[in-house]
């Protein structure tokens, strides 16, 4: 094999804990064939010949990870914020999906989706589709010609929803599941498949051993939603009245973390039961905390699942959510535990700036293996920004302009990135 390396030279930013920032002003941080070899003040003996990318005093930071989005949203963010869950799928997400039938329609939107992903600071997603499978495969070759690294799910769903939008049975669904999987693993390199059981309200119990049997046969991960919102909770109490609580009705047919990775969103109720079979089963939480607000689903306890170690990302939800800026959903994430901690429980301390960019970078990023960090042996996702308009970068410590940007943000000064060390864009 060919040996690819490069070397960035910048104002390095990165987590290695929770807690701590790393951060380094006019250092190099080295990429060979898409692993990170560590980050250094002086470039050591061995890397003279070497090219370096001089990014002129620029921020230099991991690539940001969405733990959760769904492509098919992204055409109506913003609307039907009055409207609480169960109400905002009946009457903005299903019809919106419906129209992801027309390849057309799904080509021209899925378009413009990806080119706001490609150029925000995400290198790294968990993005929901629709039902359809050629609409689907349309999003996954956008994704796949983006140089983005993500995981797509074709969704799953056989009951609870308009017929219009509703599979025809659980053979069916399983049926075209499996289709699907076997022409992706033909096409795709940077994008994998993953599967989407939506959530319990529209998965028969049929259609769960299904996924489970598919899950086995070709080992994929699995991601879905739960405990978001109070009418959905008590809602999967009534369907699934022997379940001892929302996450045990994805347990029993072994879809919460047994035998593959596993992101659920939200966990805005999910009550001491569930966060400890979560962190035994090691699944991931994707909190939302900008979509918790819109659909009136509550405040999640992140604190709580930090504490309690279970690992934890940051999604945007496109469109319970309104964007696919991470950073501003750090800014969420941070505001809401604020909230959180006044009104609710002053025993759980509100986030700080560097414990909300670890979630959106090494806490999402363990999802998808050692992805996150600068730390050596971490795969190469970087973003480069010039946040020169932004703050007064020579006299502005790296950790305030860091936190400036969580608030201050947006595409224009992210000026490039890479993921697995292949470059997405520079400009
Ligand atoms: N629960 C089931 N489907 C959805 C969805 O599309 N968005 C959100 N936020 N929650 C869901
Ligand atoms: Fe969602």
């Amino acid at each position: 094999m060919n040996e690819s390396i490069f070397i960035l030279k910048g104002d390095i930013c990165y987590s290695r804990t929770p807690t701590e920032l790393t951060k380094l002003k006019d250092g190099y941080v080295v990429c060979r064939n898409g692993i990170s070899e560590g980050v250094y003040e002086r470039l050591p003996g061995g890397y003279e010949d070497c090219p370096v990318r001089d990014t002129e005093g620029a921020l230099i930071v991991p690539g940001l990870v969405d733990l959760h989005m769904h492509a098919p949203q992204y055409s109506f963010r913003g609307l039907g914020m009055d409207l609480e869950l169960l109400d905002w799928l009946k009457e903005h997400t299903f019809p919106e999906e419906a129209k992801y039938e027309d390849t057309v329609y799904a080509a021209e939107a899925y378009e413009r989706f990806t080119q706001k992903l490609k150029f925000s600071a995400t290198t790294r997603a968990c993005i929901f589709g629709t039902v359809h499978v050629p609409a689907t495969e349309l999003l996954m070759d956008k994704l796949e010609e983006s140089g983005l690294r993500t995981l797509v799910g074709k969704v799953n769903m056989d009951r609870n929803a308009p017929d219009y939008l509703t599979e025809a049975d659980a053979d069916a669904s399983a049926e075209d599941t499996v289709e699907w999987i076997k022409d992706c693993r033909k096409r795709y390199r940077n994008t994998k498949p993953i599967l989407t059981p939506r959530f319990i309200p529209t998965c028969t119990d049929a259609l769960m051993e299904h996924l489970k049997k598919i899950q086995m046969r070709f080992g994929l991960p699995v991601q879905s939603h739960l405990s978001e919102n109070v009418s959905e909770v008590e809602w999967v109490q009534e369907l699934c009245p022997e379940s001892e609580f929302y996450g045990d009705a994805y347990d029993r047919f072994g879809l919460f973390g047994a035998d593959a990775p596993t992101v659920m969103a939200h966990c805005v109720h999910s009550d001491e039961r569930e966060r400890r079979r979560m962190k035994e089963n090691g699944v991931f939480i994707a909190h939302c905390p900008e979509s918790n607000m819109n659909l009136s689903s509550g405040i999640a306890p992140v604190r709580a699942f930090l504490e309690e170690g279970i690992p934890t990302g940051l999604g945007s939800d496109v469109a319970g959510g309104s964007t696919e800026n991470l950073f501003t959903a750090m800014a969420h994430a941070i505001q809401a535990s604020k909230l959180r901690w006044r009104l609710v429980d002053s025993g759980l301390k509100p986030l700080t700036a560097a414990e909300s960019f670890y979630l959106a970078t090494k806490g999402g990023g363990a999802f998808f293996g050692k992805v996150g960090s600068f730390e050596q042996g971490y795969e190469f996702d970087a973003v480069i920004i010039d946040d020169s308009a932004v703050s007064d970068r020579e006299r502005t410590d790296i950790s305030d302009r860091l936190e400036r940007l969580i608030y201050l943000s947006s595409e224009a000064e992210i000026t490039g990135k890479y993921a697995a060390g292949e470059e997405v864009f520079w400009r």
